[in-house]
């Protein structure tokens, strides 16, 4: 689903930066451009900078960066589509229909008609809850500690006594029996017909990241089985990828996200302020899950029930939290059972307190293995040793693995070269397989290639910040002399800018989608040089064109196939090119 270029750029262009970033960030006018404290990180002094000029934002303090889109994606963590109709909504910009296919036309009706069903469902169950016939059901959830700002900020609700009431509700709005059935609000039976699904329980409409109900689950108000009833999956209902409660915890502005096992964990916690916590819907944590946390977050607290199958719910959620690159931590409940019971005995503090200090997956891994070995006995404590040891040769970096066995040794009666040994023995049979740490070789080289990326960083800002030196500039390196695809990119886009005479480096971001690359490319126009003096200036600028171009014709030498005559004659043409560079004098 796309939107053409022409319509980004305009409403791009009719949402000015300063006056978006203004809602959201207090920000005064230095200079050319305006500071405030960056929301990004947490600072004391303005390091956050946004440039009429340039239409962007940069911290100078933590890299962060981009334009009006890229903005609005960061900190409402919208996605790149979600930002643009906000945008277009502000300016009053008309989006155009997006043109789709016949069967994706069907099934976008289909999934609106869905949608449709489950806002009248809630608001049944809503209303419901707060009329005579719920009293059992507001009784309950007093019960359970929730004050009414909760129960309304989650939208709860109640199934009433009888088993047609939501039926005859929705009949009454003109639904028809074929979209009741694919709503999963309803049973068919021969006998009955149709029928509520829910009936006589409490209801939580689970809501997608943009707060629409995909979904119900009701609890019994005592101690019946089935516990919990879910809605089964429709067509916009799938369990293996929504998480309940992050359409809050989303724009919760916290380091991590809290992942529990249960609704009533989620809403309990959020009242009592970790208004960062989700939980997957009854359901063990899947890779889509875990990929969805990482839009998010890169710190999960797994805060899952202290019995065995929470453990065992922890044990299958880390490697594919880690696999996703979310780090994981494990937060001890006991003595209490889950989040919610916990918060009602201990209070907010002491959870937070916990949080602190959530222990490190690798080593919750190692104190749940522990307890199937008996350590009083020799021959098993080696064995728990040996397996210690293999895990441990399963780190990449060298570093990681000593950090591990040190913390081993350090909890465990193993010393740090006895357990190395064991690790390197791993190692050397191959299993698992490991990476070395970069050498230190490589590391020097690593050192000038940011010497050259900083270099060719301030070309690219001070060809946005002074077009006039275009011209001179031109003459010595061209978009393929960078030496990274975002760097070539972007240089070619401001490139054609410069020849056209309309410079407009906000424009250029809009052509990664990625807001990391947004960010990434937004320093690009955002480097800094103590240059004051005309003269200083002039050095500056030939000494960058010079290594930039020097670097590139370096690069080129050693790719360079002997029998192409053509590109040696371009290489020796660059070489004269850089010497002739010290003859060079620009002035801004
Ligand atoms: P309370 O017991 O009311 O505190 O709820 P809880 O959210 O703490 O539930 P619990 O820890 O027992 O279970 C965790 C999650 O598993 C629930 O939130 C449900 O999503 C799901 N679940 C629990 N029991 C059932 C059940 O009987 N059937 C189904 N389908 N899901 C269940
Ligand atoms: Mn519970």
């Amino acid at each position: 689903m796309y939107y053409p270029d022409e319509v980004i750029e305009e409403v791009r262009s009719r949402n000015d930066i300063v006056d978006v970033i203004s809602g959201y960030v207090k920000l005064q006018r230095k200079g050319s451009s305006y500071f405030g404290l960056c929301p990004f990180h947490n600072e004391k002094s303005p390091s956050f900078s946004v440039s009429p000029g340039k239409q962007m934002y940069y911290c100078f303090g933590c890299g962060a960066g981009g334009n009006v889109f890229t903005f609005l994606m960061e900190y409402e963590n919208y996605s790149f589509q979600e930002a643009v109709k906000t945008l277009a909504d502000r300016a009053g910009v008309a989006l155009p229909e997006i043109e789709y296919s016949q069967e994706a036309k069907r099934a976008r009706d289909e999934k609106n008609a869905v949608l449709e069903v489950n806002r009248e469902a809630a608001k049944y169950y809503y209303y419901l809850l707060r009329t005579p016939e719920g009293a059992p059901g507001l009784e309950y959830l007093k019960k359970r500690g929730l004050t009414a700002e909760t129960m309304q900020r989650f939208g709860l609700g109640y199934a009433g006594r009888y088993s047609d009431g939501l039926y005859r509700y929705l009949k009454k709005k003109g639904v028809s029996d074929e979209l009741l059935k694919k709503s999963g609000l309803m049973q068919v039976n021969e006998k009955q017909g149709m029928y509520d699904k829910f009936w006589n329980r409490v209801m939580f409409p689970i809501m997608d990241l943009n707060g629409k109900v995909v979904g119900f689950g009701g609890r019994v108000m005592g101690d019946a089985k089935p516990k919990y009833l879910n809605s089964p999956e429709t067509a916009v209902f799938d369990k293996s990828r929504n998480l309940y409660g992050l359409n809050f915890a989303r724009s919760s502005r916290k380091k991590q996200l809290l992942l529990c096992e249960g609704y009533m964990d989620v809403i309990s916690l959020h009242q009592a302020g970790f208004t960062n916590a989700v939980a997957s819907l009854g359901t063990a944590l899947t890779s889509q899950h875990a990929s969805l946390l990482k839009r998010f977050t890169d710190e999960a607290v797994l805060t899952y029930d202290s019995d065995e199958a929470g453990i065992r719910a922890a044990l299958r959620a880390i490697p594919l939290l880690k696999e996703a690159g979310v780090t994981a931590k494990v937060l001890h409940m006991e003595p209490y059972k889950d989040p919610d019971e916990f918060i009602k005995a201990q209070g907010a503090e002491a959870f937070q307190e916990r949080i602190d200090q959530a222990e490190n997956s690798f080593l919750f891994e190692i104190s749940v293995l522990e307890k199937s070995f008996d350590m009083s006995d020799p021959e098993e404590k080696t064995k728990f040793f040996q397996a210690v040891a293999r895990k441990i040769s399963g780190f990449e970096l060298e570093v990681e693995r000593e950090n591990y066995i040190e913390a081993i040794t350090g909890k465990y009666q193993i010393s740090f070269q006895g357990l190395r040994k064991m690790v390197m023995n791993w190692l050397m049979q191959g299993a698992p397989p490991v990476r070395e740490a970069p050498k230190s070789g490589k590391r020097k080289e690593k050192e000038k290639e940011d010497g050259i990326l900083k270099s060719q960083r301030l070309i690219l800002t001070w060809l946005a910040e002074h077009p006039g030196l275009y011209p001179s500039v031109r003459q010595y390196i061209h978009p393929e002399d960078f030496s990274q695809e975002l760097y070539q990119k972007a240089a070619k886009l401001l490139f054609d800018q410069l020849e056209k005479g309309e410079v407009n480096p906000a424009q250029i971001l809009s052509v990664f989608e990625d807001p990391e690359e947004q960010g990434q490319a937004a320093a690009l126009f955002h480097a800094d040089l103590a240059v004051e003096t005309p003269k200083e200036w002039d050095k500056a600028l030939r000494e960058t064109l010079a290594k930039i171009m020097d670097y590139s014709i370096k690069k080129k030498t050693a790719q360079m196939d002997p029998a192409d005559l053509q590109g040696l004659q371009q290489l020796v043409d660059a070489k004269r090119r850089l010497q002739q560079l010290g003859r060079l004098h620009i002035s801004l």
